[in-house]
């Protein structure tokens, strides 16, 4: 039986787009980009792990479609999203004679995502972009609701923009060829979905992992669903002024742990371990109910991601201190008052420490 695609839309105050979660869409890439606009030339931006799966297949489909089409493959991995790379990619965008009725299609997982979103934002100060994932993570969280971005020496993400795509195509089948290690990296963000906004996806987590041999149309509903949740969240608070903050639930400590490592541990396992910290500590300060963090604990095991960190608590106040998300004399902490709902509290840098030692 063939899996029927599902098609979240998302309404934001600077774009209306559809994102697409479906099987074996990689294919009808032309078609889909025809339709989402009229655009004079296609730039498929990608890294030299997803290129040679899939880059091909999405050039050739631009191609019958009749888009003139050119790419830049840049380097994979976290290291390489920086201003050299990111140069690089402009000046290939320049080089091809990109015009303002341009698309650039991000093919690749969130260091992909972020730095072609951001090239489409600075180049002739804004083309449309077309986000193509082939993460687990970048499907459920980084292709939707506009963040791009790249890392500076001194930390990550430090510069960029929003800019909403103009559509996004999530390909289940492209999950097939991950490494384990990186499939499950997208549950560190699928789990924390769950405690912010839905207990039964949550209990659904816990007993039924996804998994990479899960039925695709399984696989299709999960991420559908995950982007109907950041959906309603972004939709509410595009820019990051309120609501949109909650998203941030255990990266307080997630990125501490992440900088900690040199970002060799995967971003979903250190959000998966900061949500379980702050989670424990939530419930020892009496700010969530009891048992609460045994079962995020729980559901994060069956995903197989890490509940806990051996940095030293130190090391994670200082990082967690150098983070960009730093609010005047304290931080602004999303803790879980229960599985599926939240709250933020503005904390000093001594309850920060505290609520580390605690975690
Ligand atoms: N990943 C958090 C956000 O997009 O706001």
């Amino acid at each position: 039986m063939s899996t029927s695609t599902q098609t979240v839309h998302v309404h934001t105050t600077s774009r209306d787009y559809d994102v697409l979660v479906g099987n074996n869409l990689l294919a009808q890439t032309g078609a889909l980009v025809r339709k989402a606009g009229a655009f004079d030339a296609a730039f498929v931006v990608s890294d030299t792990n997803v290129a040679p799966l899939y880059l091909d297949r999405v050039r050739t489909s631009l191609e019958a479609a009749g888009f003139a089409t050119q790419s830049a493959v840049v380097e994979a991995g976290e290291r390489h999203k920086n201003l050299a790379t990111f140069g690089t990619i402009l000046e290939g965008m320049a080089r091809a004679g990109l015009t303002r009725d341009s698309v650039v299609i991000a093919l690749g997982g969130g260091v992909v995502g972020d730095m072609a979103g951001f090239a489409a934002a600075s180049y002739m100060r804004g083309i449309q972009v077309i986000q193509v994932p082939t993460t687990l993570l970048s499907m459920v969280d980084s292709s939707v609701g506009g963040k791009t971005a790249i890392d500076l020496s001194c930390g990550k993400n430090l510069v960029g923009a929003f800019l909403q795509p103009t559509l996004v195509i999530a390909d289940v089948s492209c999950l097939m060829t991950l490494e384990h290690e990186v499939f499950i990296d997208g549950l560190g963000e699928i789990v924390k979905h769950g405690v912010l906004a839905d207990e039964e996806l949550f209990d659904q987590l816990t007993h039924s992992p996804l998994r990479q041999d899960s039925d695709p149309s399984y696989l299709v509903h999960v991420v559908a669903h995950n982007v109907s949740i950041k959906r309603d969240v972004v939709g509410a608070d595009e820019q990051e002024h309120g609501v949109r903050q909650t998203l941030n639930l255990g990266h307080t400590i997630g990125h501490a742990i992440e900088a900690a490592s040199g970002y060799t541990l995967g971003h979903g396992h250190c959000v998966a371990a900061g949500l379980c910290c702050v989670s424990r500590a939530a419930e020892k300060l009496g700010w969530a109910p009891a048992g609460m963090s045994a079962r995020i604990d729980a559901c994060v095991t069956a995903q197989g991601l890490p509940t806990t960190t051996d940095i030293s608590t130190g090391e994670l106040f200082a990082q967690a201190t150098h983070d960009k998300k730093r609010h005047g004399s304290g931080v602004n902490l999303v803790v879980p008052t229960g599985i599926g709902s939240v709250e933020m509290r503005h904390v000093s840098l001594d309850e920060l420490a505290q609520i580390i030692e605690l975690s």
